[in-house]
């Protein structure tokens, strides 16, 4: 490992994305000693700036997470002289040789040179980046990965079009695409909860379970991001992968081990058994400007880089059903939405009702609410509970539901990785079991293209609901079709 040089290459190095997450990501994993001793980061992107310029760019935005003071910034200082700048174009061959002529000088002497490219780049330009890159800088000494960020597409011929080219230039082996939910801890733990824990695995089936909830929201608006975002909308900007992976991962059949390729053929195995989902199965709203407590908070509309009158759904809720012998008739509801009431993210179990329950409307027992639920909090507070009922201590006999209650911040001290690290992390290790393969992305195309089609054929108007409510009305009519509350409303 030590004989190997690596370099990381971030293109697009003055980039939103880079600055928020992917520099203070690499600073983390320094910090923690978890880089190889030989690497260099290069920032590459068009602007003209010098070495420092580059740097004091992306200090500010480092952090040190363990407050630690002179020992984190005399780190930090160390971690900035390893980053170096170049300017180039996207599309230049030539520009890429000039990185690669650098990079192998710098690199001289070791065994082996790796190279990471991150792609952190409009998707417009994913192609010709792979294209300029992997000709002009592919390291011939050592591997060379490419991690790309979603959007993979608009919809399935679109993905079909990328994917098609970037295989012109890269091959599946070398590509890394991201889906950072997967990064997360509780994520990252959910298979854990799920196969090593008796207690769990029996009841994870229709025969236990009612419904499960994925849900995420977010209590801001697209907030100068609305140019980008109206060309997607929240169906393909969370639901199509964020979600849809949640759900994968949940619904999977135990695979046959926890290699890479075991756990993604049963991800793709569970995808390719959900419904095709009708728009009976769909609601879709858009926030719209309102003032709480005196302070205005614009509407999705009054976004200037919005175009006018955009019927962009910055929230959706959907009912999924998965055809195989597990989950069959189980609802999987799932909801995303901007600018609502609160930020969280979590997956909620319900399981079914006791049968023949001997407390049944009695001792205070509401039976719809009495149900076990298991919940996944996976931000903010980290944490899972159990619902479970139980006898109010004293000598009367009144139930009460009541949490088994892990909370990640009182049970563990240690700070909880950002998703990144642990992605970059693997990347450099060669590990694919959080990174998406093609055939998922096929699959989750398919199952998300025609409802994106209707929408946008028929122009189906997003119910409004107010900046910073719980959504529209008819997320909790389409629960209710089935039976459910959503769990995170009550
Ligand atoms: C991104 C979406 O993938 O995830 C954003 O494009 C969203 O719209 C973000 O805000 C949420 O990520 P996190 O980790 O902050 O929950």
């Amino acid at each position: 490992w030590n004989k190997a040089a690596l370099s990381i290459v971030v293109v697009g190095a003055s980039g939103d994305l880079a600055k928020k997450k992917i520099f203070p990501s690499l600073f983390a994993l320094y910090h923690d000693g978890m880089l190889p001793k030989n690497f260099t980061i290069y920032g590459y992107a068009r602007s003209k700036m010098s070495e420092e310029e580059f740097r004091s760019s992306i200090e500010g935005s480092l952090g040190c997470r363990l407050a630690d003071g002179a020992k984190c910034e005399e780190t930090m200082g160390n971690f900035l002289s390893t980053c170096r700048y170049q300017q180039g174009q996207y599309k230049s061959v030539d520009d890429f040789g000039k990185l690669s002529k650098r990079i192998a000088e710098h690199d001289g002497g070791h065994e082996r040179a790796n190279r990471i490219f991150y792609l952190s780049i409009p998707p417009s330009i994913f192609t010709d980046v792979a294209a300029a890159a992997s000709e002009g800088c592919s390291s011939d000494s050592g591997f060379t990965r490419v991690i790309v960020e979603k959007p993979f597409g608009r919809d399935s011929e679109s993905f079909q079009e990328l994917s098609q080219a970037l295989s012109r230039h890269l091959t599946e082996d070398q590509m890394f695409r991201i889906d950072h939910y997967l990064g997360k801890e509780l994520i990252e733990n959910l298979t854990v909860l799920r196969f090593a824990n008796l207690v769990f695995e029996p009841l994870w089936s229709r025969n236990y379970i009612r419904n499960v909830q994925v849900i995420f929201s977010e209590d801001f608006g697209t907030e100068g991001r609305g140019g980008y975002f109206d060309n997607y909308g929240i169906i393909r900007d969370v639901l199509q992968n964020h979600l849809l992976q949640i759900v994968a991962l949940f619904a999977m059949e135990p695979p046959v081990s926890l290699e890479a390729e075991d756990i993604r053929n049963e991800k793709v195995k569970v995808l390719r058994c959900m419904k095709t989902m009708s728009m009976d199965d769909v609601v879709v709203g858009q926030y719209r400007a309102r003032s709480i407590g005196g302070e205005h908070h614009p509407g999705y509309l009054d976004d200037e880089t919005v175009p006018a009158g955009s019927i962009c759904p910055t929230f959706a809720a959907i009912a999924l059903f998965i055809n195989n012998a597990r989950w069959d008739g189980v609802p999987f509801l799932l909801k995303a939405g901007k600018a609502l009431h609160s930020r969280h993210a979590e997956i909620r179990v319900q399981f079914r009702h006791v049968p023949g329950n001997l407390y049944r409307n009695k001792m205070g027992l509401d039976l719809d609410r009495a149900t076990n639920e298991l919940v996944i909090r996976i931000q903010p507070n980290e944490a899972i509970y159990l619902k479970v009922n139980n006898k109010v201590p004293g000598l009367g006999l009144k139930l009460d539901v009541t949490k088994l209650d892990l909370t990640y911040k009182s049970r563990y001290n240690n700070p909880l990785p950002d998703a990144y690290e642990r992605l970059i992390l693997d990347v450099i290790n060669g590990d694919k079991r959080l990174f998406i393969r093609n055939d998922e992305l096929e699959a989750a195309w398919s199952l998300f293209t025609p409802i994106l089609k209707e929408i946008e054929e028929k122009q189906i108007s997003p119910e409004l609901y107010p900046y910073g409510s719980r959504g529209p009305v008819g997320a909790h009519y389409l629960a209710a079709k089935y039976g459910v509350r959503w769990g995170d409303i009550v």
